[in-house]
């Protein structure tokens, strides 16, 4: 299998299954079973291990992230498939903060990658858009930032408490997301699989541009209030952009972008954003096409093990009523094929969503009635079928 980019030349694709908590638990099985169906006829190589982390397994051990699990993921599979946590009996959300923050840091994956791209008319909340309209990547960063964990309490539990939650950005963290974010654009591929396939690393070549125009970039701060962490992305966003004068760059403070996504979603392909930001305005993105039930995620670091999730949580008002949506984590999916080189089997899960969405084979979320189940087979079928 010369075209399989494993990692360390091994026999297998070997894929971490981290199903987790709530809704994640019943749209991860579905995932792996549209994978399964994708790369059996072709005789894929591939493994799926997976792993109970999550709040049972907290509340019942002590252990969230346990010992030995970065390196073991960082050195012995090359994705991980993830579903969700959070829990209402862990109201601190520490279980999550240690394994999905914890992986997110740990394994480097600076990159978070949110595409946004409106599959059928009629899941758009906003008027008289169409398909063309709705088609974006928020690149997020995902290792610093408000995320970083760095703060604490001072008296807490007081009138006179203080609480502090330290905004870290560094020069490295900040310039590796923007210029990925630029090398995207420049390759002009909003959903192939070039963008994401780690046999790439961090590849500026504009050659790979070739068939595709440049797409826009919107680089979003908040620099007029936050002066100093958000001058430091002014800079850098500035020094990277000079070298990049065939991109068609331009900068909105997060407000604004906020708005004008609402007001005209068509000026945007690809929105680079510091890690707060970037989880709120995918959000709002999701929502333009559809909705968090089907938006999906890949956590990069180019060419090392990297994590793919939907956007969506662990759902606990709809968890254990069989009615999840698992358009999210079958997207997802499709972008972990994508990174792992698999480029048709990705394609064939994502023309199973456009099918499925096509003939309202849908969960409540998107005005269906169908269960997460008979979804599942219908998407099943659809691959077994296409592939
Ligand atoms: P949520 O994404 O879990 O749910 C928000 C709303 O969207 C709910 O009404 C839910 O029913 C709906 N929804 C989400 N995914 C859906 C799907 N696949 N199908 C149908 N409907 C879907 O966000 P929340 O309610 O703010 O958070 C719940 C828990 O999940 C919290 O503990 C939160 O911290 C956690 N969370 C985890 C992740 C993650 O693991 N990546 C992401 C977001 C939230
Ligand atoms: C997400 C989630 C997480 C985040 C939470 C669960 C910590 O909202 O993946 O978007 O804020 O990154
Ligand atoms: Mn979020």
């Amino acid at each position: 299998m010369p075209n399989i980019p494993l990692r360390n030349g091994g026999p297998k694709a070997r894929i971490a299954v981290i199903p987790g908590d709530g809704i994640g638990r019943e749209v991860t099985p579905v995932a792996v079973q549209v994978i399964r169906a994708a790369t059996a006829k072709r005789n894929r190589p591939l493994e799926f291990v997976e792993f109970d982390w999550g709040a049972d397994k907290y509340l019942r051990e002590n252990v969230s992230l346990p010992e030995g699990a970065v390196e073991m993921l960082r050195d012995e599979f090359d994705a991980i498939l993830f579903g969700a946590l959070g829990d209402p009996r862990v109201p601190s959300n520490q279980h999550a903060a240690d394994i999905l923050l914890g992986l997110r840091m740990k394994l480097d994956l600076y990159v978070n990658a949110r595409p946004t791209e409106l599959l059928h008319p009629r899941l758009t909340p906003l008027r008289d858009r169409t398909p063309a309209d709705i088609n974006l990547m928020v690149f997020r960063e995902n290792t610093e930032g408000l995320y970083a964990g760095v703060g604490g309490f001072f008296k807490k539990g007081t009138l006179d408490e203080i609480a502090l939650q330290e905004d870290v950005n560094s020069h490295k963290g900040v310039e590796r997301i923007i210029r990925h974010a630029f090398d995207y654009a420049r390759r002009g591929a909003l959903c192939s699989g070039r963008s994401l396939d780690r046999s790439q690393g961090e590849s500026s070549s504009p050659a790979a541009s070739s068939s595709h125009r440049p797409l826009r970039l919107c680089m979003s701060d908040k620099s007029n209030a936050l002066t100093f962490a958000h001058d430091l992305w002014q800079r850098v966003f500035k020094s990277v952009r000079a070298e990049y004068p065939d991109i068609d760059s331009r900068h909105l403070y997060i407000d604004t972008l906020a708005m004008e996504l609402v007001r005209d979603p068509s000026q945007f392909d690809v929105i680079v954003t510091c890690n707060l930001f970037g989880d709120i305005i995918s959000d709002l993105a999701a929502q333009l096409s559809g909705g968090l039930g089907l938006a999906p995620s890949a956590n990069i670091h180019p060419g090392r093990t990297s994590l793919f999730e939907p956007v969506h949580g662990s759902a606990p008002n709809i968890a254990g009523k069989g009615i999840a949506n698992p358009f999210g984590a079958v997207l997802a999916s499709g972008m972990m094929l994508e990174f792992l080189g698999w480029h048709e089997e990705s394609a064939v899960l994502k023309q199973s969503v456009k099918s499925a969405l096509h003939e309202n084979v849908t969960t409540p979320d998107l005005g269906g009635s169908k269960p997460t189940l008979e979804v599942a087979d219908y998407l099943t079928n659809f691959v077994t079928k296409h592939s």
